[in-house]
């Protein structure tokens, strides 16, 4: 089925009138170019009369511009044997007809008619040939123009006298007519007698030649016929050379300057026949011939005398038809200029056309290939359909796989949660069974039972270790491990390490050693390399039997450190090699000679702690040989990386108790509760709260130095006491520690949210919980001496008695329940405290010195300030948290206030002071 295109049929319109448009144009062109060939052989173009033949078949041409006329003339030079070489020559360049003008009859006759057979048109004009084979004839009757010339000679002779006749070529058919015309004539009168005749050829010279011999004879001759003009011409110059004047008449009588007609009217000759020459005539005949009209054989052009009587007339006459010659001459040109320009035009539109068709076969195309791709386009939108909804399929499909893998993942991470929840569990039950054997274990170093206390002392570390592992492992999963990275030297770092192996090697007898430069500075989190040089020590003690070697090698090449752990120990076969690092792969022969059995933890976790560490951990090791672990580390990590370690950590310096301090923990456990009271009371004095809301209250009476708490308690858990005291004027510049078994970023991070101060996870080290306990004491100290002038509430209390700071403190707290209500003023607070607005106003101003509205703008811009210092929020937040729409004034009061802008208030305050450790 053909497709229908709206554009195809204007397209075919004009297609189809630039063709049109184009064939017209070649049509007219190939009609016009009708071409004609004429072959015209002259038996001479010496004379006039002949030239003005030419010059009138010319012009006559020029009068059929339908054909394209090609005319070709040949001169004979009145010479026979030259004519008939030119008719052949003609006949050769394939003429369309002969046009023959014979010399002599009889010699020319053969090769005519030869044209004539074969089957070319022939034209004889003005002389004759011997034979009726030519097409036509055109000329006057040489017979009548004889007898005419005898008539003319007849009356100037008046009937009596000598002639002498001077004739054409003797061959030639007018020149023989004209003879026997004048002849006849001349017998019918008996005093007239032909005297001399002699053969002139046509050409006056010849003439004038003959008649200079006669006349120098003969003078006694009454007229002189010469059988053309230019020969009686030749007979006067002759005549006059002797002073002799016979009559004198010539043939042919044109009317060009020196013509018969001319030299008539100068009296040079009495008269003359007028002999039309035909060249329109002939070329007229010759059309029709080509054009298969019917043509008479004969056709005899009329003539008529000339004489000194209508010589004058017919010489103006001649002059009028030469300016009519002239005009169409004119007109000729202004036709071929105007065929010129046609042509040209019609070359233009022929290039139009071509143009317009070439523009429409192209617009064609492009519609074509529009067309073309408007289909193509449909198509293909079918396939995006389709394409569209096998996607949205596949998304359904993806998306039910998702959902019903979250459900797995949430199943499994249920589970997950429940055993790492038990992994607490178990490590915080294990360190209180740790924290007493450890210190009964030091008391009863000469007991008998020391070997018990030791084994269970070895065999509780290591189900912590174990424990350990597991949730290490499982913050790696969760990513939600990061690093703690200090610039140390691990010098220092590993020397400590090592010691601590020495009580284990010495009962092994093996020599342990450790080849580490004195200083080696370089990045790394001591609780990490601690973990993964412990576990490869412990590995390498292990599988290393009595008296072996186990070392230590340290080396740094090209900003990388190499931590070697070599030991001469039972190796591992190369066909469990690259198993070791896997999780829960226990190689062979950790069953042999009572090793303890590994959990298939130790080294997988190696392995992640060295990568998150950015190193590489690897092994090489041959049974029965030994093996070499080796760390590979970074030696500098990046700056940001870097956290700076407290200085009493770091330095490791003693800690002094201060028992002028106290601290309140916070613990529903009560064993861990007084476990940890034990440890901490050695440093300070301490209160114990035994859940969240007791915890509040003996903040609140009791004003601890800083609170320890463990997050999940009943009542008020540990994330909600830090929210209350850090919401309580009186409290929140109390630092809180928050303890717990759960090691999870999650809780870590709610507990930063609410403003606690560190957050450790249980069991903590006893060096690493005091350090931090004075630090934060120490840090609270600069800041509550620098931030004094921030504490202008509980400064301007300070002498009051009990009951009106009790009343500051109540309409603080309300305050800070409406902080971020723009609209709460000092109305609304009256109406809280059961009070007037006067008798607020004048209550405030009496124990604080503070007028009422600027109370309440103050403690707004006080609660800015601390969200601005411990809270990780811009400026507008912290604004409209504390009831301050227009953020620009916030800014000015906030200015006055605390003599910095608050978008540098946090800057400020913690360059000047050096307080890091407190945000
Ligand atoms: C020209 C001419 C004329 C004459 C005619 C006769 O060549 O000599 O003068 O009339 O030929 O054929």
């Amino acid at each position: 089925m053909e497709n229908y295109s709206p554009m195809k049929r204007p397209y075919s319109l004009i297609f189809i009138t630039s063709c049109l448009l184009f064939f017209s144009c070649a049509n007219n062109e190939s009609k016009q170019k009708t071409k004609i060939t004429i072959g015209f052989s002259q038996c001479t173009t010496g004379d006039d009369w002949r030239k003005f033949m030419h010059e009138e078949m010319l012009r006559e041409i020029s009068l059929y511009p339908q054909y394209n006329i090609e005319l070709i003339v040949k001169d004979a030079h009145d010479n026979n044997q030259q004519q008939i070489e030119d008719v052949e020559a003609l006949v050769a360049s394939d003429i369309d007809i002969l046009l023959i003008s014979p010399n002599e009859a009889k010699p020319l006759t053969p090769i005519v008619e030869k044209v004539y057979d074969a089957g070319i048109p022939v034209i004889v004009i003005d002389r004759k040939i011997d034979s009726r084979k030519f097409t036509a004839y055109i000329g006057a009757n040489n017979l009548l123009i004889g007898k005419e010339a005898g008539r003319l000679a007849a009356d100037i002779l008046k009937g009596k006298g000598k002639i002498a006749m001077v004739t054409g070529l003797k061959g030639a058919t007018s020149a023989i007519e004209r003879s026997e015309g004048f002849q006849s004539i001349v017998g019918e009168y008996p005093n007239m007698e032909i005297v001399h005749t002699l053969e002139g050829e046509w050409l006056p010279a010849i003439a004038q030649q003959l008649t200079d011999s006669l006349f120098q004879a003969d003078q006694d001759i009454d007229l002189v016929f010469a059988q053309n003009d230019p020969m009686a011409f030749g007979v006067y110059l002759s005549a006059s050379k002797y002073g002799f004047k016979p009559h004198i008449i010539g043939i042919d009588g044109i009317n060009i300057p020196n013509g018969g007609l001319e030299n008539v009217l100068h009296g040079y000759m009495d008269g003359t026949i007028y002999y039309p020459t035909g060249g329109d005539k002939a070329i007229q005949l010759t059309l029709d011939i080509l054009n298969n009209k019917t043509v008479e054989k004969f056709n005899y052009l009329s003539t008529f005398r000339i004489d000194a009587d209508n010589a004058r007339t017919l010489t103006l006459q001649g002059e009028q038809i030469r300016q009519q010659y002239e005009k169409i001459d004119l007109q000729r040109n202004f036709i071929a200029s105007m065929n010129h320009l046609i042509q040209r035009q019609r070359t233009f539109l022929l290039l139009l056309s071509l143009t317009i068709g070439l523009l429409v076969l192209l617009i064609g195309s492009v519609i074509y290939f529009l067309y073309k791709k408007n289909q193509i386009n449909k198509v293909l939108d079918n396939k995006n359909k389709t394409i569209e909804q096998q996607n949205k399929k596949i998304t359904q499909q993806r998306d039910e796989v998702i959902k019903a893998l979250k459900i797995a993942e949430e199943a499994t991470e249920t589970k997950l949660s429940f055993f790492t929840n038990l992994s607490h569990e178990f490590r915080t039950t294990l360190n209180m069974i740790s924290l007493p054997v450890n210190d009964l274990a030091a008391a009863e170093k000469d007991s008998p039972h020391y070997q018990k206390l030791r084994i269970i002392q070895q065999n509780t570390n290591r189900l912590v270790r174990l424990a350990e592992e597991i949730l290490d492992f499982r913050k790696i999963e969760k990513h939600k491990s990061s690093l703690l990275i200090s610039r140390d030297n691990l010098a220092t770092f590993l020397h400590k390490l090592v010691t601590s192996f020495t009580p284990q090697a010495e009962e092994k007898n093996i020599s342990l050693t450790s080849v580490v430069p004195e200083k080696m500075e370089m990045d790394f989190d001591g609780e990490v390399l601690d973990k993964v040089v412990f576990n490869l020590l412990s590995n390498a003690l292990k599988n290393t039997r009595h008296n072996g070697t186990i070392s230590i090698k340290v080396a740094a090449e090209n900003e990388q450190v190499l931590i070697q752990v070599q030991d001469n120990g039972i190796g591992i076969s190369e066909e469990h090699l690259p198993y070791i690092f896997d999780l829960f792969y226990r190689a062979p022969h950790d069953h042999e000679e009572g090793n303890e059995q590994g959990t298939g933890l130790g080294l997988a976790l190696c392995k992640e702690l060295v990568y998150l560490h950015s190193g590489k951990l690897t092994v090489s090791s041959q049974l029965d040989v030994g093996s070499i672990f080796t760390i590979c580390l970074p030696r500098y990590q990046d700056k940001t990386t870097i956290t700076a370690t407290s200085s009493v950590e770091k330095t490791g310096k003693s800690l002094e108790p201060d028992f002028s301090k106290t601290v309140l923990i916070v613990e529903d456990n009560p064993g861990l509760l007084n476990m940890l009271a034990d440890v901490v009371s050695k440093y300070f004095q301490v209160i114990k709260a035994k859940d969240g809301q007791e915890g509040l209250a003996c903040a609140l009476e009791q004003h601890p130095d800083l609170i320890i708490s463990d997050i999940f308690m009943p009542e008020m858990d540990g994330i909600e006491l830090c929210e209350e005291i850090k919401k309580t004027p009186g409290t929140f510049q109390v630092p809180v520690i928050l303890l717990t078994a759960i090691d999870s970023y999650k809780t870590k991070v709610s507990g930063f949210d609410i403003g606690a101060d560190d957050y450790l996870t249980k069991p903590v080290n006893e060096h690493l919980l005091i350090s931090r306990v004075k630090n934060l004491m120490e840090s609270r100290d600069k800041f509550k001496h620098s931030l004094g002038k921030y504490q202008f509430i509980s400064e301007s209390i300070a002498h009051a008695d009990q009951a009106d700071q009790d009343f500051i403190n109540e309409c603080v707290t309300i305050i800070h329940k409406h902080i971020s209500e723009e609209s709460f003023h000092l109305d609304q607070l009256a109406e809280k405290v059961n009070m007037s607005r006067s008798s607020l106003y004048r209550k405030l101003k009496k124990v604080t010195d503070i007028k009422g509205v600027d109370f309440i703008k103050k403690i707004r811009l006080q609660y800015a300030a601390k969200i601005l210092l411990n809270e990780d929020k811009g400026v507008n937040e912290a604004a409209w948290l504390c009831g301050f729409s227009d953020v620009k004034y916030f800014s000015k009061c906030f200015a006055k206030e605390f003599n910095h802008n608050p978008s540098k208030f946090k800057n400020a305050i913690l360059s000047a002071r050096d307080i890091k450790d407190f945000v």
